[in-house]
């Protein structure tokens, strides 16, 4: 399976609204192949989550997933997930500010505050219908991905443009830090 090319920020395609996914196109083969290139690409990419404009493909369709990464060692592991036609319908008032970063922004991470709880409704992709309230990390991913369907990106949502920072230096000042506070 081959990592499929992304697009990157500047693709006026990252800016535009997905489009809903037609139930009838779950049972094809080709979405049956997407979901798997998906899933291969984020791993493959060292992400926790892809939207499908992220790869050319301007449909509402997401693949998650919780597992440790080097920016986050100690995530809970969580199976790969797809998710069709997302919408959240609640949004707790509390907010949670942590780092992001984005597999078309390469190279940059910055602090984006979220709603600490979500209430989200989709179709996995068996065509089932889920409703699912969550939190933390797995809330922010969805967030994340689903602004991504709303041609949002992670920049757009930074309210402190000076938290921004390169991978580089995000590695030395923030990382390397949280490791020396374990000692
Ligand atoms: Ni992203």
């Amino acid at each position: 399976m081959n990592v499929l090319p992304r697009t990157e920020i500047g693709d006026p395609l990252l800016r535009k609204k997905a489009r809903r996914i037609p139930k009838a196109y779950l049972r094809s083969q080709a979405f049956k192949d997407l979901c798997r290139s998906m899933v291969y690409t984020m791993r493959r990419s060292g992400g926790v989550g892809l939207a499908a404009p992220q790869i050319g493909f301007p449909y509402a369709l997401i693949s998650m997933e919780m597992r440790p990464t080097r920016s986050r060692p100690s995530a809970k592991g969580k199976k790969p997930l797809i998710v069709i036609n997302p919408k959240i319908t609640s949004f707790s008032k509390e907010r949670t500010s942590d780092w992001e970063g984005c597999l078309s922004v390469p190279g940059l991470r910055g602090k984006v505050p979220r709603a600490r709880k979500i209430t989200v409704e989709y179709m996995t992709a068996e065509g089932e219908k889920v409703t699912e309230n969550t939190s933390g990390l797995w809330a922010r991913i969805f967030q994340h991905e689903i602004d991504h369907l709303n041609g949002i990106l992670f920049v757009d949502r930074i309210e402190d443009t000076r938290t921004l920072m390169t991978v580089r230096e995000f590695r030395e000042r923030v990382l390397e830090k949280r490791k020396k506070r374990k000692v």
